[in-house]
């Protein structure tokens, strides 16, 4: 079976082909123009998805070595994200879906992210628990099969990406913010500063606004104008604050192992490609002897493979969509089929 998984919900657009288990393509064109304006641009977003979409899909079937008409299932991201920029991707794929009369399966971008581990060689097992860390979403999850997801902890403010590239840009690092703040906490200080970390009413729900605020007012006392802070001193805040993110993270994720049982771990989303974030988690597996499933960084960011995948396990799962299916580019509208609270 053939499976094609389009991706456009915000900078990257990708495609990507699996046959039968196999990832044969999984082409990604990132928009790095969008760091000239410090976040991306909802509008010139849509108009490079646009532009690629057509080169980048007839270059993913090559590099699979298949044809158009042997495509068996058609997924894409139907959301969240920007919406006409998911209205690229979507189009795209039920176009296609139409013209072969090929099952289209629009996929829910968290679920994308969620089930990511998959795509690596050693995969997680069910019951596992997930946490999805990206630049819109900060979950915590009990994954219990394909079809069941239960939600433990969300994103009550700003989500922990959205964190560090608010963070990054009151520092002058510029966009994306989580890269450089990795880069520059590398040099600094992690104990200099002690950030909070935030308590929210459901123990699971993650908060990284007050986070962001610390950094502010400490900048502010400190140095009055984000310009002067002298180097050093500014990787020492980078570091601080990555390791509080780090904290918060993991401490809710010690918690929820504390009461429940289960047979992986996996931290997924473009969070996730943070070193520090990453050994952070692998401690913790290391003392509860658990798996843990952090994709490569090729299937952390945004991706097209981790759509093929989900469409694929809709399918499979015997899931029907019409070509009526909107794109959703909230969470909340979105059809989240499988969770339950
Ligand atoms: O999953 P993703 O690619 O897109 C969404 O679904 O939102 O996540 C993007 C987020 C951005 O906020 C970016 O700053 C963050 O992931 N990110 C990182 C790193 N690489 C990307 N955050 C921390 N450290 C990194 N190395
Ligand atoms: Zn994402």
């Amino acid at each position: 079976m053939i499976t094609l998984g389009i991706e456009s919900s915000c900078d990257e657009t990708s495609v990507a082909v699996i046959v039968d288990n196999e990832l044969k393509a999984n082409l990604i064109s990132s928009q790095d123009f969008h760091k000239n304006f410090g976040g991306v641009i909802p509008e010139l977003s849509s108009r490079a998805h646009l532009q690629i979409i057509v080169p980048l899909y007839k270059n993913a079937l090559n590099l699979a070595g298949i044809e158009q008409s042997q495509i068996d299932v058609v997924g894409a991201t139907a959301g969240p994200g920007l919406i006409g920029s998911l209205l690229v991707g979507l189009n795209f794929a039920k176009g296609l879906s139409f013209s072969m009369k090929k099952p289209f399966i629009p996929v829910n971008h968290l679920e994308g992210h969620i089930f990511s581990g998959f795509l690596m060689e050693e995969k997680p097992e069910f019951p596992y628990l997930c946490v999805v860390v990206s630049g819109g979403h900060s979950l915590l999850l009990s994954v219990k099969s394909f079809t069941e997801i239960r939600m433990l902890g969300t994103t009550v403010d700003d989500a922990a990406g959205e964190a560090f590239d608010k963070v990054a840009k009151l520092l002058g690092f510029g966009y994306p913010g989580g890269p450089l703040i990795q880069k520059a906490a590398e040099n600094g200080d992690e104990t200099k500063i002690d950030f909070p970390v935030a308590q929210c009413k459901n123990e699971f729900d993650f908060s990284f606004s007050g986070l962001k605020t610390s950094v502010l007012r400490y900048v502010q006392k400190n140095y009055g104008d984000p310009r002067s802070i002298p180097e050093n001193e500014r990787n020492d805040i980078a570091a601080s604050f990555q390791r509080a993110v780090a904290n918060a993270l993991t401490s809710k994720a010690k918690k929820v192992l504390r009461r429940q049982r289960f047979k992986a771990m996996s931290v997924v989303g473009g969070v996730a490609a943070n070193t520090y974030i990453r050994k952070s988690f692998e401690e913790i597996a290391a003392k509860e002897n658990l798996k843990l499933v952090v994709p490569k960084l090729e299937f952390c960011g945004d991706n097209g493979a981790m759509i093929a995948f989900r469409a694929k396990t809709l399918y499979e799962a015997g899931r029907k969509f019409s070509l009526d299916y909107q794109a959703f580019p909230s969470m909340k509208k979105l059809n989240f089929d499988f969770m339950k609270k």
